[in-house]
């Protein structure tokens, strides 16, 4: 029996994540167990999975939520691959059940698996998109080769210098990922800090950046979250194929990006 059964948009949903996984580990994004997906999945809760006991002990957020009472989370496990997670998404995640406190959470399905180690931010951040009246579901840290490169280097750390560059590279690249790239500097993985900083740039930016690390992005559902970094990366690829032909890409002129954005009503 898996949570599962008999609930195909809750399925769909965790089939979207075992989707997305797959294509994390295709693009050389999820090296062993790197990067971690969570989604709110409140909204497919029943009576009967409300009434499922817990099959963890209660364990500490970290945090007092208060926006996450009564909210259930579809959670990648902690040290599992984003590949197998593909073929298998009850058995590299778990459904999890904040409790009333706000502070602690439970795991109540399929299979007890511990949630990643990114949990702090994962919730820290839903919490923060409840409050703002987000219709954001899903949240996606990852390690995408190329953008990571560049957060290694001072120049592409300034704000909106990346977000700038990326943009020009290619016109979809700001109609499809029109706020841009918000910069995080260096934190501990799975640190309360690293989740605080992140929040405080999810209010201008879908897309953040963690320096020599990842990203950390939000979105409606897991696809978008995806699609979003994507289209980033695929612009930081462009401009490192430039580099490696032996020129500085010229870019998008400051025309060009005006008038794309009027034609496609994105924000300055
Ligand atoms: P988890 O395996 O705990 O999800 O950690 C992966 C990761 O990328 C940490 O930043
Ligand atoms: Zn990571």
């Amino acid at each position: 029996m898996s949570i599962l059964d008999n609930r195909p948009a809750l399925a769909r949903e965790v089939g979207q994540v075992a989707e997305v996984a797959g294509y994390l580990w295709q693009k050389g994004w999820a090296e062993r167990n790197g990067g971690n997906i969570t989604v709110n999945i409140t909204e497919h809760v029943d009576d009967a999975i409300r009434a499922l006991p817990a099959i963890s002990e209660p364990k500490a957020i970290g945090a007092t939520l208060p926006h996450l009472k009564g909210c259930y989370f579809y959670c990648k496990g902690t040290n599992k691959r984003m590949r197998d997670l593909a073929r298998w998404p009850m058995e590299n995640g778990s459904v999890i059940r904040i409790l009333d406190d706000c502070a602690h959470y439970e795991i109540i399905a399929d299979l007890p698996v511990m949630p990643t180690s990114e949990l702090p931010s994962h919730l820290a951040v839903h919490n923060y998109l409840i409050s703002k009246g987000s219709p954001y579901k899903a949240s996606l840290h990852t390690h995408p080769i190329e953008l990571v490169a560049m957060s290694h280097c001072k120049k592409y750390l300034e704000k909106d210098v990346a977000t700038r560059l990326l943009w020009s590279m290619i016109p979809e690249t700001k109609a499809f990922c029109p706020r841009g790239l918000g910069i995080i500097p260096y934190q501990l993985p799975g640190s309360n800090i690293l989740a605080e900083s992140t929040i405080k740039e999810l209010g201008d930016y879908d897309v953040t950046l963690w320096e020599k690390h990842g990203v950390f992005a939000v979105e409606a559902d897991i696809m978008q979250a995806f699609d979003q970094v994507d289209v980033l990366n695929k612009s930081a690829q462009i401009y490192i194929a430039a580099k490696n032909m032996g020129f500085e890409p010229d870019g998008m002129t400051d025309a060009q990006m005006h008038e794309m954005t009027v034609a496609f009503k994105l924000p300055k």
